[in-house]
């Protein structure tokens, strides 16, 4: 598996975490390309539960680096934190590497993602609220800040005054926010400087270098298709590029380089933030699968909505990232329930049915799902490691995923552990 990407399929909380945690014991790098610490990837190993936002799923593997890649977003001392967090659990740290070229969050891009949260009112996108929309519009914009910004504290000041002219008259006049003072940024910037300072450097320079040397590196996606900026339920996504082709500019490798997109979806599809969700359920089907899966973000805590498998959705993320296989997540969740839904189809408002999704929000915010019923099974699956002692209706179940979206699952998840899965990817 020299080059492996690992993408969320759906709107995210996938299982990324578990999945790139489970690849990275075979890997040699594991890069995160873009998104920021609006993620939280969750990895339980060995009874232990790890969160992590920015840092790659790989760090739980002392002898594997871990990279933190140009496109993402950092906020330094978030960062920090999570090194620390982990630190205190003796995790060995000393193979993290961040890249020079990413772009910092400021305080003053959290504080106006909460503002202009805030004054979109009933309109809002649900942001994580942690900088993540306004950082990248600075990127775009030609005043961000980057991390090799810390190694250098005279343009450091600078650029957070240049940053900062234009943003106190923002914060100042529409949002009677206090104006901030770039001296007082720089220099608690500083202080995170001196943590970071042996981690910032060449990413795309070491992981060409690890791949000349026939290495395996995985890329790490955060976020999943549908809140794509340029492909998801758009004004409802994240300010980044979840999908696979984004891991060659936030990596800095060339498309040839890849040789495997593993896309990452749950046996259901599970949602949170604003925007449009067609299979969402309002019921006590919906009510289940939180329950049992303990659809609470990692992040944010707030509750996840919850729906039926859209295979439309689906096929959707597999033509966008190129998916040559899926790993599929959350399988025990679906054991009890009766029936299992899957919508193979939308119908629109004007009563015509669709097998792709629609490009128009107008037309996809009033599609409603055409479902096919599969019989389900009562079997707990949970620790299941072996597709044979799977029940016939969740390999049936199995097999309809793999049929309506023409890549094979190789990989089933089947409980929240590192060895909860049915691995089929090295057979
Ligand atoms: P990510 O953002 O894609 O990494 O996903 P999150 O970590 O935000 O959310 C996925 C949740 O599902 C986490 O709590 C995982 O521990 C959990 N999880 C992952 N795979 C499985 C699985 O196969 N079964 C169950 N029951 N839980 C899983
Ligand atoms: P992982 O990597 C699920 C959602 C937010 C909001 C929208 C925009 O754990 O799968 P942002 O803060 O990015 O500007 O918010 O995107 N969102 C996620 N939803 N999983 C995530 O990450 C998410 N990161 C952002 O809820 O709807
Ligand atoms: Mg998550």
């Amino acid at each position: 598996m020299p080059a492996t990407v690992v993408i969320g399929a759906q709107w995210g909380d996938e299982g990324k975490g578990k999945v790139v945690d489970l690849l990275a014991e075979r890997s040699d790098v594991v890069v995160r390309f873009q998104g920021g610490n609006n993620a939280g990837h969750t990895i339980v190993a060995d009874g232990e539960t790890y969160k992590l936002h920015v840092i790659p799923s790989g760090i739980l593997y002392p002898d594997t680096l871990c990279v933190i890649g140009n496109g993402t977003v950092v906020d330094p001392g978030g960062l920090c934190r999570e090194i620390r967090g982990l630190e205190e659990r003796g995790v060995d740290l000393t193979g993290l590497r961040l890249s020079g070229n990413a772009h910092l969050i400021m305080p003053y891009h959290i504080m106006l993602d909460g503002a202009a949260e805030m004054r979109l009112g009933r309109f809002s996108i649900g942001t994580t609220r942690r900088g993540i929309g306004p950082c990248y519009q600075d990127k775009a914009a030609r005043i961000g800040i980057r991390a090799q910004d810390l190694l250098d504290p005279k343009i450091l000041v600078r650029k957070i005054e240049i940053a900062l002219d234009a943003k106190n008259e923002v914060l100042e006049r529409l949002y009677q926010l206090p104006r901030l003072d770039p001296a007082k940024i720089a220099s608690e910037q500083l202080e995170y400087a001196d943590r970071l300072r042996p981690f910032i450097g060449d990413s795309s320079l070491l992981i060409d270098r690890a791949l000349r040397a026939g290495e395996n590196v995985l890329f790490e996606g955060a976020q999943g298709t549908m809140l794509d900026i340029d492909h998801g339920t758009y004004p409802f996504v994240t300010s980044s590029n979840p999908i696979a082709g984004a891991a060659c500019t936030g990596a800095g490798v060339g498309p040839t380089r890849i040789d495997r997109v593993l896309g990452v979806a749950k046996a259901y599809v599970t949602r949170v933030g604003e925007g449009p969700f067609p299979t969402e359920l309002d019921d006590a089907d919906g009510r289940r699968m939180i329950e049992r899966g303990r659809e609470f973000g990692t992040t944010t805590g707030r509750q996840r909505r919850c729906g039926w498998l859209d295979l439309l959705a689906l096929r959707y993320a597999v033509r966008l990232s190129g998916i040559t296989e899926l790993a599929l997540t959350k399988l025990d969740v679906l054991s009890g329930f009766p029936v299992v839904r899957v919508s193979d189809e939308y119908e629109t408002r004007d009563g015509e049915r669709l097998s792709e999704l629609p490009y128009h929000q107008t037309v996809f915010h009033g599609c409603r799902p055409v479902y096919r019923e599969i019989a389900g099974w009562d079997e707990d699956i949970e620790g299941c490691r072996e597709i044979a002692d799977l029940p016939r209706n969740a390999l049936a179940y199995v097999e309809a995923i793999t049929e309506a979206v023409e890549v094979p699952v190789t990989l089933i998840g089947t409980g929240q552990g590192r060895a909860d899965v049915i691995d089929q990817v090295g057979r």
